[in-house]
């Protein structure tokens, strides 16, 4: 119900100014936080709903949520302990808008995939093998000698009504804050879909690898359906130095 008098027209005025900076900039109206333990289930969630049906990859593999249930709420808590996942909210409604998952590779850790290659699950199996690929493609250890902290971007999601607002963008830029911090020198991403591509690109991110989809082959056999790609017609490797102007 509108009040009015005094304090109504505070609040109406507050409620105003909020809008106002919603309309301008609707990216930083959002409170970012760090990804805690008590986000899980919601995140995991989030992106059963957010990011399985609308992520190249796992459409074209017809991988769902419940494929993946038992892994990614594991790998959601490993998130968590890195210290560089972010969870974006609305604060009027507390509802989650957008999250990035994050973790930060060493040189004696430099991998987080290859733990599900041995899933029962073919479809884990090979979502994983594809993951690994990527993320073997470029030895940035090798490649950069005086790194030895990397930031890895591993799933990014903004839900659907979210998108195209520049929350992304502002996830990404929390993160790589977070991992800078953390003293990590380069960050990197296993790009899967052209959004998130596209994203990387405007932030600077340079293409060390591109994986086409539709010759990428396990074993002899082509494992994506090109039909169901969303448009992404290759997955990329990207990368950028954070510790410099
Ligand atoms: C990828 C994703 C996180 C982008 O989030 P977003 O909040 O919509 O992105 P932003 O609004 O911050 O956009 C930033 C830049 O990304 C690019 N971009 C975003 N959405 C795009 C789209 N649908 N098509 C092409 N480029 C897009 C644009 O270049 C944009 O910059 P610009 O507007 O200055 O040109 C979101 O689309 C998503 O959750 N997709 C489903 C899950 C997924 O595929 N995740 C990535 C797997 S690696």
């Amino acid at each position: 119900m509108k009040r009015y008098g005094g304090a109504g027209r505070d609040e109406g005025d507050r409620e105003g100014l909020g809008e106002m900076k919603e309309m301008c900039d609707p990216a930083s109206s959002l409170e970012y936080h760090n990804l805690t333990e008590s986000d899980v289930e919601e995140v995991v969630a989030f992106m059963a709903q957010h990011f399985y049906p609308r992520e190249p990859v796992s459409t074209g593999l017809h991988m769902t949520y419940e494929d993946n249930k038992e892994w990614i709420h594991g790998s959601v808590r490993e998130w968590v302990r890195s210290g560089v996942s972010v969870v974006a909210r609305d604060p009027a409604k507390g509802q989650i808008a957008g999250t990035i998952l994050a973790t930060i590779l060493t040189r004696n850790q430099s991998n987080t995939y290859e733990c599900a290659l041995t899933s029962p699950k073919t479809k884990v199996r090979t979502l994983h093998t594809v993951l690994s690929v990527l993320e073997e493609a470029v030895d940035f250890f090798a490649r950069y000698e005086e790194v030895d902290r990397i930031l890895e971007l591993a799933m990014i999601t903004v839900s659907e009504e979210s998108s195209g607002r520049g929350i992304g963008r502002k996830l990404v830029q929390e993160s790589e804050a977070r991992g800078r911090a953390l003293g990590c020198q380069l960050a990197t991403a296993q790009a899967t879909a052209v959004p998130s591509q596209r994203l990387l690109l405007r932030l600077g991110y340079e293409v060390l690898y591109t994986l086409d989809y539709g010759t990428f082959q396990i074993a002899g056999d082509r494992v994506f359906d090109m039909d169901c790609m969303l448009g992404t017609p290759s997955a990329k490797v990207m990368a950028r130095h954070i510790d410099r102007k």
